[in-house]
């Protein structure tokens, strides 16, 4: 773990409320895809932990959606202002059991760490499957990226497909039917676990607590999953995000945000 002062370079929206900040400074520490960092912001006396998308040298990609005081506050941010940053927090999603070909699950804001763990996957030259889950079509980010990738990418909208989307390049779908799209995504009403690939050697996913739930029943296969809990220090001294697991008590900010499948104990 390193605290850092970050140059923010960009900070743009990518859809109504969820943006993509580019920081630069020392990314020393941040070696693993599912890592996080922990942002300090003024007048705020909890950092706020957001998951490294995409990491280029010195470049460190982050997509945070505003939900609360503290990512209003970084929405406001502008390129050229610095931010104090703890960085390397986290233990990561692991490659080497990937195999041949591998599938990444994720929703919504979870799907920001899987991005980077995606571009190191294709790197390694397996064959990707992304299914990336939304609630509406405006909603929807980086399906182009993850395609850009070489990864086949569902994006699938639990609201359904309207007749055409913002863009224009949705078009309608019936329940449960599939349409592929000129961008060579496919779009499917419903939820990731209704777009499961027959085939798959291992499994990845970040998302809100129900859709881990329900992709640890449907999946026929080990894999990992990134736990986003609410943290206290995010450095495993307040043992404030600690749950239980097959082999004990684990804190999510420091043994996690990355458990096994073989791991996991639900609370009912
Ligand atoms: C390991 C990890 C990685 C994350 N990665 C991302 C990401 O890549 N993109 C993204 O949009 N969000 C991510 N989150 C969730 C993000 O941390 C919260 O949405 C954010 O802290 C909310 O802060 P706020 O001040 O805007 O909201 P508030 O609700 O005002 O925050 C109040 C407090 O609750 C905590 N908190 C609130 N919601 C969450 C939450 N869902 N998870 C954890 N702590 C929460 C805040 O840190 C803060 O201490 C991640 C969370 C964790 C634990
Ligand atoms: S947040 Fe303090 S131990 Fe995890």
């Amino acid at each position: 773990m390193k605290e850092g002062i970050f140059e923010i370079l960009e900070n743009l929206p990518l859809t109504d409320s969820v943006y993509r900040m580019v920081l630069s400074g020392d990314t020393s520490e941040m070696t693993a895809p599912g890592q996080f960092v922990n942002i300090k912001l003024d007048g705020l006396f909890l950092r706020r932990p957001i998951s490294l998308c995409e990491l280029d040298g010195d470049l460190m990609t982050l997509i945070y959606k505003v939900v609360g005081k503290g990512t209003a506050a970084m929405a406001d941010m502008v390129p050229g202002q610095m931010l104090n940053v703890l960085t390397g927090l986290g233990n990561g999603y692991g490659l080497s059991e990937a195999g041949d070909a591998p599938l990444l699950l994720g929703g919504g804001v979870g799907i920001p760490p899987l991005y980077e763990l995606a571009k190191r996957l294709r790197a390694e030259g397996r064959k990707v499957t992304c299914v990336l889950g939304f609630n509406t079509t405006e909603e929807v980010f980086y399906a182009e990226e993850f395609k850009a990738l070489g990864c086949a990418v569902t994006v699938t909208i639990r609201d359904g497909i309207p007749e055409s989307s913002s863009e224009g390049r949705i078009t309608e779908a019936a329940p449960g039917t599939e349409n592929a799209l000129g961008t060579g995504i496919l779009y499917k009403k419903g939820f990731v676990t209704d777009a499961l690939p027959v085939e798959y050697s291992y499994f990845y996913t970040c998302g809100p607590e129900p859709m881990l739930r329900a992709v640890f029943k449907s999946t026929k296969t080990s894999g990992q999953f990134s736990f986003e809990e609410r943290m206290g220090c995010g450095f495993g001294a307040c043992m404030g995000c600690s749950c239980r697991t097959v082999t004990g008590y684990k804190r999510i900010c420091k043994d996690g945000p990355v458990l096994r499948k073989e791991e996991i104990l639900w609370d009912a």
